[in-house]
């Protein structure tokens, strides 16, 4: 087994993730680059080498299953277990998203990847984190998804636009989330949701306000608890994101 710290990052090759694998890499880690598209994670995982991070490249596409068990098989032959994922691949679907003209089908695709993915993921590694010391999971989350920000007021607390795939999903990741705190409470697993706050990346045409640096930084903390550290939670570099 791996004497050093190996994590998987889904969603790798760009963005926010890229940079929580860059982030990891840092502290000497172990870091899979999940990526479903090989050129772009073989560049990927050449820059983080280049920069000194003892990265690795996993193929993978959350959505699909022989994919994803591929994934696993890889990490297990060459780490023997897994530390940390970091569940960091998401998609918004495409905007506008006004709720009476979404087609359904769009909904659908949007929860396979940001919450069925995560799911099909994250069951698929729990054999290869149990094997670990202080197994951690974060599930990239995002403000959007908090009911009690999106019921405020403009002005107030509402976050992001009107959106009836892209918000909704992340309040079913973060419903998903708790339930499996609940479930492996009596393990050394701590799982918690993450949101980078606004992030200028693909994701929103590069209006985000923050840098996909800045963006990684919660999912860091998250997959660097300690052993006392909270689980079923959700946070920004702020703290506590409402649900
Ligand atoms: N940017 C923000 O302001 C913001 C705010 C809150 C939360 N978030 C969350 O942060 C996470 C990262 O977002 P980002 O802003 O860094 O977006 P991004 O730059 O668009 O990156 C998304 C990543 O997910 C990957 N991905 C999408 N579908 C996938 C699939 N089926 N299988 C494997 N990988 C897949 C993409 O791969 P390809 O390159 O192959 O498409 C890409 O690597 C997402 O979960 C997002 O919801 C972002």
């Amino acid at each position: 087994m791996s004497e050093r710290t190996t994590a998987l990052v889904t969603g790798a090759n760009k963005g926010i993730g890229y940079e929580i694998a860059a982030g990891l890499g840092a502290l000497g880690w172990s870091v899979g680059v999940g990526a479903r598209d090989d050129g772009r994670r073989e560049a990927a995982v050449e820059r983080l080498r280049a920069a000194g991070a003892d990265a690795f490249g996993v193929p993978l596409d959350v959505t699909d299953d022989a994919s994803v068990t591929a994934a696993a098989q890889l990490i297990e032959e060459r780490a023997g277990r897994l530390d940390v994922l970091v569940n960091n691949a998401g998609i918004t679907g495409g905007l506008p998203q006004e709720p009476t003209r979404v087609d359904p089908a769009d909904i659908r695709t949007v929860v396979e990847t940001n919450v069925i993915g995560i799911v099909r993921v994250t069951n698929a590694m729990l054999p290869l984190l149990r094997r670990s010391a202080s197994p951690r999971i974060v599930n990239m989350s995002s403000s959007v998804g908090s009911l009690t920000r999106q019921s405020g007021t403009a002005t107030e607390t509402t976050t992001g636009p009107v959106a009836a795939a892209y918000a909704p999903s992340k309040t079913f990741l973060n419903a998903v989330t708790v339930q499996y705190a609940r479930e492996l409470r009596d393990t050394d697993i701590l799982i918690n949701l993450g949101c980078p706050g606004f992030v200028a990346t693909d994701l929103n045409g590069f209006r985000g306000v923050r840098t996909p640096e800045q963006g990684a930084a919660i999912a860091i903390e998250l997959a660097t608890l300690p052993d006392d550290g909270p689980t079923g939670g959700f946070f920004e570099d702020a703290g506590v994101v409402p649900w």
